[in-house]
């Protein structure tokens, strides 16, 4: 049997993966958080003491790994490394410097590619990431491109990390987002771009209810049970 798939892809802080987690929910879709896995492979890196930098290094740990994804009762994704569930500890703002810089290694992507298929092929999805839609699935049912202006992204991202009790000033965050930014879209493997087959859904001033309206509603007439 074949699955549907829906590939959201944009810069980071534009409310992705809780759109896409809800989306999911209303369609009755598994949800698959790519970038939680990059994550997992810079948490890795820290925890190895490898420079994310350090391309040699971080493939060398590649072959020993051990990432898995499992999903609990609620359909909720966790990283496991090496056995322990490291959900929390790949949301740490550090983290976000370090999977930033191992996605940008081939080698990673590449390794992590097939199990990002295989996902889409046993499961009906809604995945989140930088290159679904152009790499990943190129023949997802649907594609859209989510975006917000930078300032509203590190608005976002501020109240996020302050309100899990993390230490952050908004300058400071804006600037990671605009750092982020450009790491993702300057790289040469598989840089953040939009699908020439995507729907852009700009969530600049939108809430989340109001955004995950007009996601739902796109997807729907796309799939064509609106
Ligand atoms: O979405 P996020 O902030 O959790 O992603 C973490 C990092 O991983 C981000 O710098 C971009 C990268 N990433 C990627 O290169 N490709 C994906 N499909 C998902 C994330």
């Amino acid at each position: 049997m074949s699955h549907i798939s829906v590939a959201i892809d944009g810069p980071s802080g534009a409310g992705k993966s809780t759109l896409a987690r809800r989306a999911a929910e209303e369609l009755g879709f598994r949800y698959l958080d790519t970038g939680a896995i990059y994550r997992t492979v810079g948490l890795a890196a820290r925890e190895s003491g490898v420079d994310p930098g350090d391309s040699a290094s971080v493939i060398g740990l590649l072959p020993g790994l051990g990432l898995d994804i499992v999903f609990d009762e609620n359909g909720l994704q966790h990283m496991v490394l090496k056995g322990r569930d490291v959900s929390r500890e790949i949301r740490e703002n550090d983290i976000s410097r370090y999977a930033s810089q191992v996605s940008a290694i081939p080698q990673v992507r590449e390794f992590l590619l097939e199990l990002q298929r295989k996902f889409a092929r046993e499961h009906d999805v809604v995945m989140d990431g930088r290159d679904i839609g152009t790499v990943v699935l190129p023949d997802a049912e649907v594609k859209v491109f989510l975006t917000a202006a930078a300032e509203d992204r590190a608005q976002r991202r501020y109240q996020e990390l302050k309100a899990q009790g993390q230490p952050v000033d908004y300058e400071s965050i804006l600037s990671q987002v605009l750092e982020r930014d450009r790491n993702d879209t300057t790289r040469s493997a598989a840089p953040l771009r939009q699908a020439e087959d995507a729907i852009r859904l700009d969530t600049t001033g939108l809430s989340q209810e109001e955004s995950l309206a007009r996601l739902l509603k796109l997807i729907r007439e796309r799939l064509g049970t609106s």
